[in-house]
């Protein structure tokens, strides 16, 4: 195992924690979950298909018993109030919350309907703000500290076509956490997020890189160390960022790509293909001229 398949830490921190993280049933929520069960918190893990957390959950029996599944559509406002009142009721607090959940497919924006557009937005965007407004006013109103990260893109900085609703999408979430971490701070609220670059999901890999895309443009060749993120590296920064080991660190937002976007915004990155024997005969031709 590489060192960065490992757990960063290893006592448990969040002993006494409980928090929330959406779409924790599946790909890179559900190893959050896990990694944040596995360092003693409470977790709360919710998005629309009950029965498919319920799996998730009896599979994380195992690490502990300290796990509830609940069944949410984060773009309903009162469905995020009542996660937010079950978890409450079940454990007794709530201390930090992971927006995850999100929608999304490849198509050239033309042929999107308007409705295909919403359906991206409003989960992406509006569960995003939903999570955010119901915790801070409960936390604001209870004078108690908590903790915000949200899970967004390398492409909300940089947009991209054929994933237009998602990068738009993305983007506010990335000013809604910057616009939040300012404001919110002095009631102990920190809000950061991660951009991750490709992780390999059963979302991204069927979704958004089907096998005949995959074949004309391959997504590990995109990332200059030429492999996929490890779920448990991303596992390891989101709690980091959710830990008081950051407790500095507000309204950031931290890539964790293997290089990737600057790899491809980089003029000359491509000369990689550019084998040695070339720059040998180019520098003499090089030094001839100066001489
Ligand atoms: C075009 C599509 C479409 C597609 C649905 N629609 N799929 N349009 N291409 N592939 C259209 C429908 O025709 C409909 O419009 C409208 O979108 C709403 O569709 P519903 O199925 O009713 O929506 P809903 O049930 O809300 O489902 C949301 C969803 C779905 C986004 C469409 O795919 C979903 O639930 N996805 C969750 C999982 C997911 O997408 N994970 C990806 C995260 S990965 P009409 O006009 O027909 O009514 C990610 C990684 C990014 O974000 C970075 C990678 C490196
Ligand atoms: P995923 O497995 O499809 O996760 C998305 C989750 O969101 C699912 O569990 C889904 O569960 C939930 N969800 C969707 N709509 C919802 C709604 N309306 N209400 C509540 N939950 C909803 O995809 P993933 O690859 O792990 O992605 C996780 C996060 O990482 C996303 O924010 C994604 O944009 C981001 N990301 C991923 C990659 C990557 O390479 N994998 C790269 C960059 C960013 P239900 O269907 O049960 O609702």
């Amino acid at each position: 195992m590489m060192n960065y398949q490992k757990p960063m830490f290893t006592s448990p921190i969040f002993e006494g924690k409980t928090f929330v993280v959406t779409g924790g049933g599946t790909g890179l929520g559900k190893s959050m979950a896990k990694y944040l069960l596995e360092l003693g918190a409470n977790v709360v893990i919710c998005s629309r298909k009950l029965e498919v957390l319920e799996k998730t959950a009896s599979e994380f029996q195992a690490i502990s018993k300290n796990i509830l599944p609940l069944a949410c559509d984060v773009r309903n406002y009162a469905e995020i109030e009542g996660i937010i009142a079950q978890t409450v009721a079940h454990f007794g607090d709530l201390n930090g919350w992971i927006n995850n959940a999100a929608g999304n497919f490849v198509s050239p924006t033309e042929r999107l309907s308007n409705r295909a557009f919403d359906a991206v937005v409003d989960i992406v965007l509006k569960g995003t703000y939903n999570a955010s407004l119901a915790l801070g006013k409960r936390w604001i109103e209870l004078k108690q500290q908590g903790v915000m990260l949200n899970i967004v893109t390398t492409y909300a900085y940089t947009g991209s076509g054929y994933v237009v609703p998602s990068a738009a999408a993305k983007a506010g979430v990335l000013t809604l956490t910057r616009s939040l971490a300012a404001e919110w701070a002095k009631y102990g609220i920190r809000s950061n997020a991660i951009a991750p670059g490709p992780f390999p999901t059963d979302a991204t890999l069927a979704r958004l890189f089907p096998k005949e895309i995959a074949q004309v443009v391959d997504p590990m060749q995109r990332v200059p160390l030429k492999r996929f993120g490890d779920h448990q590296e991303l596992a390891n920064l989101a709690a980091y960022l959710l830990s008081d080991f950051s407790a500095y660190i507000n309204g950031e937002v931290i890539t964790i790509d293997g290089g990737e976007w600057h790899y491809n915004a980089g003029m000359f990155s491509g000369f990689d293909k550019i084998p040695t024997s070339f720059w040998d005969a180019f520098a003499e031709k090089v030094k001839g001229k100066s001489e």
